[in-house]
Order: C-alpha cells, then sequence, then structure tokens
C-alpha cells in the first residue's frame, strides 16, 4: 500500500507512525477488519470497491486470489534513497503469481506497472500498482473528445460510485485519452496540489474513479477488459507526478519527461512542415505538387509531406490500403524525383501511409483475406479494416513494403495514420505494433514518426516512444486549436504538437479565419501550414512568412520552453505564457477566442516568472490593434519593463482587440 504521494516528508518522519495515523476505524454494518486500500486491493480480504484484479478459471468462474507470501526488494540509487520497489506475490493453491514495480524516475515521476501470471486462467482485469488519491481532492479533470473536438477538458467530482472511462475499440482514441488530473481543493492553473497520471498505451484502456461508502476513494488505470492474453497480463507503465504549484506544475513535469521520453527528433531542430492534404486531397498531379513544394518552401516550408493518394488506385478512401506500391497512372516516374525536387527546394521529403489497414478493394486483401483482425464480417469503418499485427507473416509484410519505401526513396519521415478503431481491444495488436516500429527505427533511424489517428486518436505515452510528433486534430481551424492544444498542453510539450496553418476557409468548420490568426495559432506548436498555397494573397503571404521567420528564429528555446496555461479573469482568452527552459526569456500568446463580456480587456497576469528579476515586454504584433482601439495601454506605443513579481500580480493590459486573434506578447529578462 502507498501510505502517501505528495509533498515531500521531513526524512526523519516515522513511518510506522505515519501509517498508524492513516489506520481506519470500524463501525457498524461493515467487515471487523476494514479491507486495505493496497496497490492491488482485494476483494478476498473484504474491499467493497472495484478489485485490483479480476480473474476468471477455465470453468468460467470469477477467482479471488489469495495473494500472500509477499516480498518486497527495494533497489537504490546512488545516493541511497530508494529508487524502486519490486514486490511479490503468491496464491500458491492456484499457481498464480502477482508482480508490481513502483519506481521513482528522480525528475518527478512515479511509474507503476504490475503482471500476473495465471496459468489456466484469463485476466480480465488488472490494474497498475494504486497511488493514493489525497484526502483533500475534490475531484478528476479528464478528456472526453471526438474527431476535429480532441482533448475536451470535464471535470468529475468525487461522490459516491463509480466514474468510468473505457476506450474498448483497440486504441487509445479520441474519446478517452488515457489521462487523469487529480485536484485538491482550490487548485488552479498556477497554485495547489495537483496530481497527473498518464496511462502508457495505446490499445485501450480503462480507467476507474470511485468513492466507496465508507468514503475511501481510489484511482485505477489497466488495459481494457478483454485485452489480456490467456494466463499473463501485464499493465503499461502508469506515469503520475505530483506537483504543489497548480496544473502548471504537473503539466511542466509531463511535458519535459515526454520531451525527454519520445524519440530524438523532437529534440532536434523541428523543420516547418508543408502538408498537402488539405491543398489536392487524392488528387495528385506531380505538376502541381511541385508548384505547391516550390511556393511551400518560398514561405519558409522546410519539409514537404506527401499525404494520401499515392499507392495502389487510391482515388479515395475507398480502395488500395495494403498496397504500398506508388500509383503510376499518377507518379509516372516514381515518388524519387518528386522528392529530389523537394529536396532541391531545401525541405526534406515526407509521406503519408496507413500501414496497419487494408482495404478489401485491394490487391492484399484478396491475397491474403486471412490477415484480417477479427471476423470477416465485420462492419467497416472508413471503409477499411485492420491486419492482424501478431501475425509474423503480416507484421514482416508491412516491414518488408516499408523498408523497401523507406531505401528507394528519400524520406525522413512518416506520417503514421491509423484511421479506423479495432474490432476488439488486444493488448497483442499494440505489441505486434511495437515491434514493428522498433524494428523500422533501427533500421531506419533518421526516419521521423508522426502519430496520426484521424487527428488525435491515438495521442498516448506508449506510441510516443515510438513517435515524436502527434498530428493532434484533422480541425486546422485555429479557433478549435487554439483551445485543443492549450488543453492537450496539461501533458504534452510544443515540439510533439503538430500545429498548421489551415486554408482561409476551414474544410472542417466552415468559418473564415484571418492568416495572422491561422499563423498565430500555428506558431504556438511545432508550426506547418496545411492549405493550398496559391490561394494566397500577396499580403497573406507575407504575413505568413514573417510570422514563420519569428517561428524559426524563436524554435531553439521555444520547442523546449514549459507552457504554462494563464488563469485569466475573462474567459473569452484562452492565455498561456511559454517559458524557456533558462528562464531568460518568455511568450506569451493571448487569444481572443470570442468577444468578452465587458467592454475593456482585463489585466493578464503571467506565470513562472522569477519575482525579483526584471523583464523587458513586448507586443510583438501591436500593428493588429483594429481602430476600435482607441485608447493608448502602453503596450501599443513600445516595451515596458516591469519586475516578475508585478507581471504576474499586478498584469499587464493588452489592448482591445476583435475576436478571432491573438496578442503575442515577447519578454526577456533584464540584467
Ligand atoms: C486522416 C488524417 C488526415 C489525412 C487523411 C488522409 O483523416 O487524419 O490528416 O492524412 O487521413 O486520408
Amino acid at each position: 500500500m502507498v501510505i502517501h504521494w505528495g509533498a515531500p516528508l521531513p526524512v526523519e518522519e516515522d513511518l510506522d507512525s505515519l501509517w498508524a495515523a492513516q489506520v481506519m476505524d470500524v463501525t457498524g454494518g461493515m467487515m471487523d477488519e476494514t479491507a486495505p486500500l493496497s496497490i492491488c486491493p482485494e476483494a478476498r480480504l473484504g474491499w467493497a470497491g472495484m478489485p485490483g484484479a479480476v480473474l476468471i478459471d477455465e470453468n468460467g468462474c470469477r477467482v479471488l486470489p489469495h495473494l500472500t507470501h509477499v516480498t518486497v526488494r527495494t533497489e537504490r540509487s546512488d545516493l541511497g534513497r530508494p529508487q524502486s520497489l519490486n514486490v511479490s506475490a503468491e496464491d500458491p493453491a492456484r499457481g498464480i503469481s502477482y508482480h508490481a514495480v513502483l519506481a521513482l524516475t528522480g525528475e518527478g515521476m512515479v511509474q507503476t506497472w504490475a503482471s500476473v501470471t495465471a496459468p489456466g486462467h484469463v485476466v480480465e482485469w488488472l490494474a497498475a500498482p494504486l497511488l493514493p488519491v489525497p484526502p483533500d481532492s475534490d475531484g478528476v479533470l479528464d478528456f472526453s473528445g471526438r474527431w476535429i473536438g480532441e482533448f475536451q477538458l470535464q471535470r468529475y467530482e468525487w461522490r459516491p460510485g463509480i466514474h468510468m472511462r473505457e476506450a474498448r475499440q483497440g486504441r487509445s482514441g479520441h474519446e478517452h485519452p488515457p489521462f487523469a488530473v487529480l485536484t485538491s481543493r482550490g487548485a488552479t492553473n498556477t497554485a495547489g496540489e495537483v496530481r497527473a497520471l498518464s496511462y502508457d498505451w495505446s490499445g485501450g484502456h480503462r480507467m476507474i474513479a470511485e468513492e466507496l461508502s465508507d468514503g475511501r476513494r481510489q484511482l485505477q488505470f489497466g488495459h481494457a477488459p478483454g485485452s489480456h492474453s490467456k494466463g499473463h497480463a501485464r499493465t503499461a507503465t502508469l506515469t503520475a507526478t505530483f506537483s504543489g504549484e497548480g496544473l502548471n506544475g504537473t503539466a511542466r513535469n509531463f511535458q519535459r519527461h515526454v520531451r525527454k521520453m519520445t524519440t530524438p527528433h523532437a529534440r532536434q531542430p523541428r523543420p516547418v512542415h508543408y502538408n498537402c492534404w488539405e491543398a489536392v486531397y487524392f488528387d495528385h498531379d506531380p505538376v502541381e505538387l511541385r508548384d505547391i513544394a516550390c511556393r511551400a518552401a518560398d514561405l519558409g516550408a522546410e519539409r514537404f509531406v506527401l499525404d494520401d493518394g499515392w499507392f495502389g488506385r487510391r482515388d479515395d478512401d475507398r480502395t488500395s490500403l495494403g498496397d504500398w506500391t506508388v500509383d503510376r497512372r499518377k507518379w509516372p516516374e516514381g515518388l524519387r524525383p518528386f522528392a529530389e525536387h523537394v529536396e532541391s527546394l531545401g525541405m526534406g521529403f515526407g509521406l503519408w501511409v496507413e500501414p496497419e489497414m487494408v482495404n478489401k478493394d485491394s490487391d492484399l486483401y484478396r491475397a491474403h483475406p486471412e490477415w484480417l483482425l477479427g471476423p470477416a464480417d465485420q462492419p467497416s469503418g472508413r471503409q477499411q479494416f485492420v491486419l492482424d499485427l501478431a501475425q509474423s507473416a503480416v507484421a514482416e509484410h508491412i516491414f518488408t513494403c516499408l523498408d523497401r519505401l523507406l531505401t528507394e526513396v528519400p524520406i525522413t519521415y512518416l506520417k503514421w495514420d491509423h484511421n479506423r478503431v479495432l474490432p476488439f481491444a488486444d493488448e497483442r495488436q499494440v505489441r505486434g505494433l511495437d515491434s514493428l516500429l522498433d524494428r523500422l527505427t533501427l533500421a531506419h533511424p533518421g526516419v521521423e514518426i508522426e502519430t496520426c489517428a484521424s487527428g488525435g486518436g491515438r495521442i498516448d505515452l506508449g506510441i510516443l516512444r515510438h513517435a515524436g510528433r502527434v498530428w493532434l486534430s484533422d480541425s486546422n481551424d485555429a479557433l478549435e486549436r487554439l483551445r485543443i492544444q492549450h488543453d492537450a498542453a496539461l501533458f504534452l510539450p510544443a515540439c510533439v504538437t503538430g500545429s498548421h496553418v489551415g486554408p482561409r476557409h476551414c474544410h472542417t468548420s466552415g468559418r473564415t479565419l484571418d492568416i495572422r490568426f491561422r499563423a498565430w495559432v500555428a506558431a504556438q506548436r511545432h508550426m506547418g501550414f496545411e492549405m493550398d498555397p496559391r490561394e494566397l494573397t500577396e499580403d497573406e503571404a507575407r504575413i505568413l512568412r514573417s510570422v514563420t521567420d519569428w517561428w524559426k528564429a524563436n524554435r531553439d528555446w521555444r520547442m523546449a520552453a514549459d507552457i504554462l496555461r494563464l488563469d485569466h479573469p475573462d474567459p473569452a482568452v484562452i492565455a498561456e505564457i511559454q517559458v524557456a527552459q533558462d528562464g531568460a526569456r518568455f511568450v506569451v500568446f493571448a487569444g481572443q477566442a470570442a468577444a468578452s463580456a465587458q467592454s475593456l480587456t482585463r489585466p493578464l497576469q503571467l506565470a513562472g516568472l522569477e519575482a525579483g528579476a526584471r523583464y523587458r515586454v513586448t507586443l510583438r504584433n501591436a500593428d493588429e490593434a483594429p481602430p476600435l482601439s482607441r485608447g493608448a495601454p502602453a503596450l501599443k506605443s513600445g516595451p515596458l519593463i516591469l519586475s516578475g513579481q508585478a507581471l504576474m500580480r499586478q498584469g499587464v493590459t493588452l489592448p482591445w482587440r476583435f475576436p478571432e486573434g491573438v496578442w503575442v506578447l515577447e519578454g526577456e529578462r533584464v540584467p
């Protein structure tokens, strides 16, 4: 049982007393002993809530394991402090063994995982070793979402019963991303105790937040039921962190952790992307695309991504997934000359693939109908089906196709898509993908992978082991993106978060948005363009070029900066500050998402600065103030020098502006 997870206690704290202080009473209507809320709560001991493990035996009967013979092994770090705990327990009568690990990363993260070996049994549910919910927790923040509406923050307030989030369709999903945040009373973005957790798994999971009638609360994460193979189960890693500095404290810890654990590409200078999807869709014409590539390079793109439509006979989404050979009708000379053209323009060449999928109208399916995951008569999703990666022939085939492509064409980047849910959750599928990606990365270490699943349908720390970028959403609508990326920053750093400047008339919302707004919103993260550059007016192209130049000039520190969400008293404003690792500079993006209720802007209080330091703050885009901004807020006419304390407590007043625009406030520490 983990007794304390939170603010550090004094080193001399007596652990026996700490334990004794938590022992619960017994009253009427209860068992005579209160079952412990251990790292794997056991129903056999009278635990009335969701147990940590549920097993089914060969007769289909539920088994309550009798775990005894508990051993605990401690591994110590160089400093002599415990670094990890290995807990083992056995149910000798049934031949079941349980193993748990709880480890500290040394950088503020706790990681836990568990495994069960139970010959002849099906492990229906296995929770990663539990971390305690603090007594002053007032609820859980987690995300719901949908296609073009990812990472919608929602709040669950503790009350008796269960709040369950379950991604049953074999991927982490738009609907229930595997993240949760436990807030303590009064926590805000900038203050209060917060604990954030991630279940690092792409294959479907379950989260249970439960309050028992005795008042205790638990938070469990595990694979979606039905995922585990017979006889053995292993949870994914549960990664968690505590902060006494509000949501921004845990966000900072997660952003830094992700930046470190993901692929090295995310830590190298991020190239500005151009993606041709919303410009041409399936309609590939090399002459047009060459022209588009020239224009993209002229705008400042450094990587050109050829999206869906280049292979098989892929004129729409009904055909050809699985046939990873170039469509010679569209590309008579193959892709190499085009890739070389892209390179000659100073850009890297990237390609879209969706290797885990197959259309029934494909040579692959006609040759291998038995490679499908699940029954042949299942309904299709986007006209497609999933390949069974647990079959070694399937994995071998996909590897060979991709390996050939990567060898024949100078590709430095794959946009790896996954546009259909699985027929069921199956851990073998994720393990198959893991090995495929490991093998591919070993063979082609220079190739960066981006994870995409109809936008943000597979964003989790499992896939981020292989992919250094996430396609956060298929919505290139800057107004939607402003919100989505702001909320996703509770876990995701800028360097992994793709954000593109979309078309003037947004294809997924019908909105018409100004180029300044589109450009600055994309500039908040890993920037790219995803419109037909031929639609840009001279003026739009000039503005886009200038924001892109600004992005490039600042990318080195910004892609490693901490993104802190600002608590702004105006709900129409979505604001964040990005602070450089050395604290010497920052940039604030204050997005006016809607018209404010009051007539004037409220001062914006910053965060994450040194109270005693002085900063020069400059409104980068003061020229965007409309004629209706008739007054004279100081920032309109030049920089101000203020202390961190003044910026964080009193704040700064930005000029009035139309909705659908972003103020960009740059700051640098002055000696
Ligand atoms: C998915 C992706 C898009 C695009 C299309 C191509 O929907 O999310 O960005 O790549 O597939 O078919």
